[in-house]
């Protein structure tokens, strides 16, 4: 398997040689857009809170394609930790691309839990990027031509019982991206904002596996795509965003049609 060189065509060559950081790349979505950032030569630091999914996050891309080998490393950053966040930009300097795909467990259950857990959920998909987006542009980590890239969900606009500060959450990311773009221009801001998507981010949501397999049968019938989103699927939109220069201030919603159900 190949990647992109300075020798590509030049719609396939966009990334060649930019550094990339993916928060939240051990997993999930944020793992499919380093592998295809990789793939369109890009060098890539995967991050998130645990070394050793950080490793295995690693091992497991040079395993896809030993071509990977020398374009990637990984970091952890605890991104509830204003202190570890800015520790973390000072070890990673001057970056072309972030793409923050980071998130915790947030539970459905707004009766059931007390507000402060609540408010927390704010953490580490808000405040984060929100804290780094201004930390980096302070100490001049932005390279010429430099976007960001955060994620949301549909619960913003069609919340689910139980989901009141999650659809709070997806709504201020949103309205945050036009902020930033404002500000930071001309680093370019966006967001991806999908529906359910089969990552490992079901397992601390959804344990039970009839559960599981109830909620696929629901996004599914309530789909346009008739599929269950996979997150090499929504991993296209965060490289458009990247790759698309005259972008910014926008969300993208990467949805199957669920909110036309
Ligand atoms: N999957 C869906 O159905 C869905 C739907 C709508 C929106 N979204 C949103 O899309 C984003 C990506 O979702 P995903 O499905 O790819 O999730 P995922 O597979 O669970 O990945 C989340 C990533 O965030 C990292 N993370 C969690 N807590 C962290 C912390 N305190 N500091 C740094 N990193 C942390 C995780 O690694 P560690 O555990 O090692 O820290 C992991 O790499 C999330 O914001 C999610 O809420 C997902």
């Amino acid at each position: 398997m190949s990647v992109a060189t300075p020798q590509s065509a030049p719609s396939i060559r966009h990334l060649v040689g930019k550094f990339v950081v993916v928060v939240g790349g051990s997993s999930g979505v944020g793992y499919c857009v380093a592998r295809v950032a990789l793939e369109y030569g890009a060098k890539v630091l995967i991050s998130s809170s645990n070394q050793t999914k950080v490793d295995a996050a690693v091992s497991r891309l040079l395993k896809t394609n030993p071509l990977f080998d020398g374009s990637i490393s990984g970091l952890t950053v605890n991104a509830k930790d204003v202190k570890s966040i800015e520790s973390f930009w000072d070890k990673v300097g001057k970056f072309d691309h972030l793409v923050w795909t980071a998130g915790d467990s947030v539970r459905p259950d707004f009766m059931q839990q007390d507000i402060e857990t609540q408010k927390a959920f704010f953490d580490v998909r808000f405040w984060a990027p929100v804290i780094s987006a201004k930390y980096a542009q302070e100490k001049g980590l932005f390279n010429p031509g430099a976007s960001m890239t955060m994620s949301t969900g549909v619960v913003n606009r069609h919340p689910m019982k139980g989901f009141a500060i999650g659809a709070a959450v997806s709504g201020a990311i949103d309205s945050v991206t036009r902020g930033l773009a404002v500000e930071l221009a001309p680093v370019r801001v966006n967001t991806v904002s999908m529906g359910g998507v089969e990552t490992e981010l079901w397992d601390g949501l959804i344990p039970d596996i009839h559960m599981k397999e109830a909620t696929k049968k629901f996004l599914i019938e309530h789909s346009l795509v008739k599929h269950l989103a996979q997150p090499e699927e929504i991993a296209e939109a965060y490289l458009f965003v990247m790759k698309c220069t005259n972008v910014t201030g926008q969300t993208i919603e990467v949805e199957g049609g669920a909110l036309l159900t």
